[in-house]
């Protein structure tokens, strides 16, 4: 049995019935809160913030203090693990986050260093430790990373690049290269989600933000099959067997069927999917989380509530549904409208939830 006071996102993951839906917000700590800023200004830049675990604590909480959350998400980077592998990560205010020296040949991919990996990321479980122990058991703490082909996009474009011509060409002149950086990535993956867990995370999501630049076939070659290689391991593992898992593949929506079929416990989705056509995709043994437009937050007050409406009825009578956006919410998003959404969000959808 879980310690854990509020328990509702992992009882929906678990099956188990709720009061209402419950919700929480990708990105929820970011720029958008002036308490992100301040601290933020006090680490210097964005990489420290990600590799001082007090500080990276402190930005994991500070959501959980303003809103009625239901959970909390380690404050950290996708990129944290090719930093760990030896692509230096570099972070311009304007630009976001960036390699100066991507992956060209098989030789950058050979001298990737994939042992140990875990000891070059214990800040991160350093921070899940801190901010469990901040949280004290009120609600569950997620710990993520991204998928093994968005990983790759990264390492190889060396930022999120327009077309990403250079990994999408990979994939049909030069295949046997890619799947090799995509194996090392799936056990750095699966040893760097172990350690989370072992510090403390009660769920783990897998971020695959860039699923959907591919082709059904590549899609399944290339980024499903590998999440399902890490999920397998998580479920031979002693410390994650019981730990659930979200998957998300943003532009997936084509995919649910196969991606319902993965292993995990929940589909991200984003707001390109009607959830009441997703919920009959995957059937009633697979919870969904989402998918609210990021951008419905810059509407007026009745707006945001009708696009809140409108997913919650979607979704309709059932206990498998914890409430997102489709994406990460923006930096210009006022944090009042998402206090709105959070509270209209437990509030209408307990009418759904007679259990
Ligand atoms: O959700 C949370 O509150 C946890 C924190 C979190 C961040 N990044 C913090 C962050 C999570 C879960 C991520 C994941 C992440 N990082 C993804 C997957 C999710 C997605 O958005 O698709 C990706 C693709 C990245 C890579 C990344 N990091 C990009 C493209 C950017 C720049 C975009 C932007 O918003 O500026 C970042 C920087 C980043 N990661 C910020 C935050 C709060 C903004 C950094 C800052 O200026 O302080």
């Amino acid at each position: 049995m879980s310690l854990i006071k509020n328990n509702r996102i992992l009882d929906v993951l678990n099956g188990v019935p709720v009061d209402r839906t419950p919700i929480w917000i990708m990105r929820q700590a970011g720029r958008y809160l002036p308490e992100y800023k301040k601290t933020r200004t006090k680490a210097g830049s964005f990489i420290n913030l990600c590799k001082t675990p007090e500080l990276a604590s402190e930005v994991t909480i500070q959501p959980i203090e303003r809103f009625n959350l239901d959970a909390a998400i380690i404050f950290s980077d996708i990129l944290t693990i090719p930093d760990a592998m030896g692509l230096e990560l570099q972070f311009e205010d304007n630009r976001g986050p960036y390699f100066d020296n991507p992956i060209d040949n098989l030789e950058d991919i050979k001298s990737l260093i994939d042992k140990d990996i875990t000891h070059k990321l214990d800040y991160v479980a350093q921070a899940i430790v801190q901010t469990k122990n901040k949280l004290n058991n009120e609600i569950p703490l997620i710990g993520f990373s991204g998928s093994p082909w968005t990983l790759s996009t990264y390492m190889i474009e060396g930022s999120a690049t327009k077309e990403f011509r250079k990994i999408r060409s990979m994939v049909f002149n030069n295949p046997k290269m890619l799947e090799l950086l995509i194996k090392k990535l799936i056990n750095s993956i699966s040893e760097y989600l172990i350690m989370q867990a072992k510090a403390g995370a009660d769920i783990l999501m897998l971020f695959d933000s860039w699923g959907g630049l591919l082709d059904t076939e590549n899609y399944n070659y290339f980024s499903l099959n590998p999440m399902k290689e890490i999920i397998s391991n998580l479920n031979n593992s002693n410390i994650t067997k019981n730990i659930p898992i979200i998957l998300f593949t943003k532009g997936g929506g084509n995919w649910l069927n196969s991606i319902s079929k993965s292993g995990c416990n929940a589909i991200g989705l984003d707001w390109t999917s009607d959830i009441s056509v997703a919920r009959k995709i995957v059937g009633e043994n697979m919870c969904l989380q989402g998918n609210l437009d990021p951008c419905a937050l810059h509407g007026t007050e009745e707006s945001i509530k009708n696009a809140a409406e409108k997913i919650i009825d979607g979704y309709g009578y059932g206990n498998r549904h914890i409430f997102n956006l489709g994406h990460g919410i923006d930096q210009y998003v006022n944090p009042d409208n998402l206090a709105l959404l959070i509270n209209h969000v437990q509030e209408y959808s307990k009418k759904y939830h007679k259990s």
